[in-house]
């Protein structure tokens, strides 16, 4: 009863935002045909054999292999899709479908036993988990999947669906049966432990990692409260507080960039630029609007730069005076889209990662009066790899996980869910969509 009470209550806490004044979502062909092809990924999906709520990695069944549901992958793409739900009331109820079978489905994920608990990285379709060698646990899926459906639950009860919230996306009770705060009590007592990066290659501590948990914890802090369970929202902006300390110790100021792994425990040995592009994709995933962690900041600037005149010189495909700079994961990468033994090329998804954050950063300056000049050559910058990621797409807008670094063609798995949203994302971004 008192649960109840203070759902319906929340309800009118906050006045549902409407991005007021903006045209409709996706304004150029290409970010639709981007969306088409991600929502053909996603379960129900009778043709490719998916239920509702399994989200493919990609098409491809062999070398590589990506029919699986990644966690992290999955949580991704669909809070891509929980943003659109948000700017597009007229696909609203489509979306809203999408969500609650992917909370359906991501329940059963939490509820199947494997190795490794929530960290667990990857299931079958058919929702059996994956029980084969890998690098695991990797303690991003449970923090993303955490904030993905923490920003659907939010819009949820500003219009006053409680009932889809309470209690089974969220309920105060402990211990706890609900999807969210699962993830949530997950995340605020394991995530000091060590676990494998988002590249599912190194065991250690990760800055990607790390800003996921802060996220989820800081946002969770705040549906706890809304939902009346104001101890655990203590408990979680406690734990947050704690993570910000310790994310002071990636910067490298000697080296002047944001550190992507400290306390190594395992994993690859051929790792050691400290380069990596998940750094980027921590900030536009996870960061803040303004100030620290923030698109803008001077760190975050820094550690783009670094990694932009890296990629440039050690990419064939980026001398051939294409405007834009191709990026890949990391300088020492091996994986070539199917294995380790040669060469790592760049990905859709790290080149959109550079435009997205780029978006933001011009974005922030303009709200905060910033000079009209610097902010449109940074938006013309933005632009710049929104445009060499997308030259290296099929013709019909395809896109894989890579390019090649020397042709451009695309690599390795096919139709990558991730691509697909990172576009769609960077689009949002670029027309002023939160
Ligand atoms: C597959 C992983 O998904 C990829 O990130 C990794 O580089 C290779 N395995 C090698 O570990
Ligand atoms: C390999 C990537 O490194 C990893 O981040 C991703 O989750 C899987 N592929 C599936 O797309």
């Amino acid at each position: 009863m008192i649960r109840k009470a203070a759902c319906w209550l929340a309800g009118f806490e906050f006045v549902f935002l409407a991005t007021v004044g903006l045209g409709a979502p996706l304004s150029k062909p290409a970010d639709q045909r981007s969306l088409k092809y991600l929502l053909a990924n996603v379960g129900p999906q009778p043709s490719l054999g998916l239920a509702p709520g399994v989200v493919i990695a990609g098409t491809t069944k062999a070398h590589p292999d990506y029919f699986y549901h990644w966690v992290r992958d999955a949580a991704l793409v669909m809070n891509v899709v929980g943003r659109m739900a948000n700017h597009a009331p007229a696909q609203r109820r489509r979306y809203d479908d999408l969500l609650a079978g992917f909370a359906a489905f991501s329940r059963k994920n939490q509820e199947t036993p494997t190795f490794t608990g929530l960290g667990e990285p990857k299931f079958y379709v058919t929702g059996k988990a994956y029980l084969e060698p890998w690098g695991r646990p990797q303690n991003d899926g449970p923090a993303l999947r955490a904030s993905t459906f923490i920003r659907w639950a939010t819009r949820l009860l500003d219009e006053g669906r409680c009932g889809e919230v309470v209690p089974n996306l969220y309920d105060a009770k402990l211990p706890s049966d609900s999807l969210i705060k699962r993830d949530l009590e997950f995340v605020a007592h394991h995530w000091r432990e060590s676990c494998f990066d988002l590249w599912e290659e190194i065991n250690g501590t990760h800055f990607y990692t790390r800003l996921a948990q802060r996220r989820a914890l800081v946002d969770g802090a705040v549906l706890a409260d809304r939902l009346g369970d104001g101890a655990a929202a203590t408990f979680y902006r406690e734990q947050a507080a704690t993570i910000t300390l310790d994310l002071k110790r990636f910067w490298n100021p000697s080296r002047k960039v944001i550190m992507p792994t400290l306390d190594r425990t395992g994993g690859i040995e051929y790792k050691d630029s400290d380069l990596d592009t998940s750094v980027l994709l921590a900030i536009i995933h996870s960061g803040e609007d303004r100030g620290d962690w923030s698109p803008s900041d001077p760190r975050v600037q820094s550690t783009l730069n670094a990694l932009v005149e890296k990629f440039r010189t050690i990419y064939k495909v980026n001398d051939n005076g294409q405007t834009g700079v191709a990026l890949g994961r990391y300088p020492e990468d091996r994986y070539d889209g199917v294995g380790t033994g040669s060469e790592g090329n760049p990905w859709f998804l790290t080149t959109l990662s550079a435009a997205e954050l780029l978006y933001r950063s011009a974005s922030r300056e303009a709200a905060e009066g910033g000079d009209a000049r610097a902010v449109k050559l940074r938006r013309r910058d933005a632009d710049s790899f929104m445009t060499r990621a997308l030259a290296h797409a099929g013709s019909d807008g395809r896109m894989a996980e890579q390019f090649n670094r020397y042709t451009g063609l695309e690599q390795g798995a096919k139709n990558l869910t991730w691509s697909f949203a990172a576009h769609v994302s960077a689009a949002l971004s670029r027309d002023g969509y939160n």
